[in-house]
């Protein structure tokens, strides 16, 4: 592809959605330092500009169409500036994107980040507009492993998409079927993560307790015990489990390897029975309820989170006020909730009874509310512990206060003067936050 002057050239990299999209824009980052692009906050000085966009929710989807118009007088301004956008929302809505916006050059599905050095090439040459969206049965190796991460910590994709299809749910539309990595090949990845600094790893998934079934070597709970075992990684974690799907044998791991961070990330979308068969969860409430009850009763200090959707067609306030009983009886430590939103493609959209926008509105205020209570107090259960903490970053000059996360997923705060001996230090936790803590450094008294 054509250079700049001094071969150097400039990409504008916005991620939006989760932590599978934060994954992709690593590896959408690996792929273009190999073609001499080096990243820039300012769009105005870039030479690419790529939104990795998410369509889980229709807000999502919305936040990319303003942030695309936005470009469009920049565009305008520098002929040669290439537009793209990857992504959820490019694998949905594919060529569509390219007629509502006449001034994109690229739109590129997550199957497709491999590609991209010769899409640019292409793009450069011929002023082409280009559409990426292919999906493939299995994994080209060469599509991983390029991860550009420079922290402590680093998500490694263990598998993609997602063979579920609940009825509410667009990702196994934009993500595609399940398919699990080679252990090998995601050992590799984890261990030159390790020899490049990394002491933090995240196995993604949608669905990671499916991981290798129907073909890889390894079984899941095997690939977190291969991957704790790689010099140099202290700690590991994984997102997402789903309920119907987690094993006591995970479970029991916790109690065998150290390395495994304290928390489960468990989603539950509803406490009602008859919404969870609605959206084809595979799992009762009461069944969810004893899963949670038995990592809590092994590992007291593990911390359980989940996922709530209110609002899901059909849900009437008995149904609603089954999920606030079920969030005050297993006591979450945190929760991430949203109004359903109707998407494409998915069965739920065409379902009876879609409650009024101000209703779920509402639903949702009230579970927030209820949810507060509850993660301050699982915060307050902390102070006076003593808890391990993975430093995030240094003090700016001047100044000397620390900030890292606890294993279980909280963010500590403290102060110290002077340089640290490890980047996992032991402090003790003196006051809860509601969305974090605070801690003294050095531990006295031991
Ligand atoms: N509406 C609202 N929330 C949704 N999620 C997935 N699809 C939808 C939808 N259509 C939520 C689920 C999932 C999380 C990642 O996003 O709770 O666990
Ligand atoms: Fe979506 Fe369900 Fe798959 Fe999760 S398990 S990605 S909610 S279809």
């Amino acid at each position: 592809m054509e250079q700049s002057a001094e071969g150097v050239k400039r990409v504008f990299l916005d991620t939006f959605g989760c932590q599978m999209n934060d994954n992709d824009s690593e590896r959408i980052l690996g792929f273009l330092k190999n073609i001499n692009y080096t990243r820039t906050s300012k769009p105005t000085d870039a030479d690419l500009i790529i939104l990795n966009t998410c369509s889980v929710r229709d807000k999502a989807e919305q936040k990319v169409y303003s942030a695309l118009g936005r470009f469009k007088d920049l565009k305008d301004e520098r002929p040669g500036l290439i537009l793209c956008v990857a992504g959820c929302v490019a694998q949905q809505e594919g060529e569509k994107l390219l007629k509502r916006a006449p001034y994109l050059d690229l739109v590129f599905g997550p199957q497709n980040i491999h590609r991209l050095p010769d899409l640019i090439g292409e793009i450069s040459k011929k002023r082409g507009r280009l559409v990426a969206v292919e999906q493939s049965a299995s994994i080209d190796e060469s599509e991983y492993g390029l991860s550009s991460a420079s922290d402590k910590r680093a998500f490694v994709s263990i598998m993609r998409g997602c063979d579920n299809f609940c009825a509410y749910c667009i990702v196994p539309y934009t993500r595609g079927r399940e398919v699990s990595r080679r252990s090998a090949d995601i050992i590799d990845e984890v261990s030159r993560l390790a020899e490049g600094g990394v002491k933090e790893v995240t196995l993604l998934g949608q669905n990671v307790n499916s991981y290798g079934v129907g073909g890889a070597e390894v079984s899941f709970p095997e690939l977190l015990r291969l991957v704790a075992r790689i010099d140099g990684i202290r700690r590991v974690r994984f997102i997402t489990s789903h309920p119907k799907d987690i094993s006591v044998g995970l479970i029991r791991l916790f109690g065998e390897e150290p390395k495994l961070a304290r928390h489960i990330h468990l989603p539950v979308q509803s406490g009602s029975d008859r919404v969870l068969k609605a959206m084809g969860r595979g799992y009762t409430a009461s069944h969810y309820a004893s899963k949670a009850r038995l990592i809590k009763s092994l590992h007291p200090d593990i911390a359980v989170t989940t996922d709530i959707i209110v609002g899901f067609p059909g849900e009437t306030e008995d149904e609603f006020e089954e999920t606030i009983a079920l969030l005050r009886d297993l006591r979450f430590d945190n929760i991430f909730s949203f109004m359903y939103s109707p998407r494409p493609l998915t069965k739920a959209a065409a379902f009876d009874g879609q409650v009024p926008a101000d209703v779920r509105s509402k639903r949702l205020q009230r579970l927030q509310d209820a949810q507060r209570q509850i993660t301050l107090e699982r915060s307050r259960e902390l102070v006076g512990k003593r808890v391990e903490v993975l430093l995030e970053g240094a003090p700016k000059p001047g100044e000397c206060e620390f900030s890292g996360r606890t294993s279980c997923n909280r963010i500590v705060r403290f102060s110290h003067d002077g340089a640290l001996p490890d980047s996992i230090v032991e402090v003790v936790v003196t006051e809860a936050y509601p969305n974090s803590l605070r801690a003294e450094f050095p531990v006295h008294g031991k």
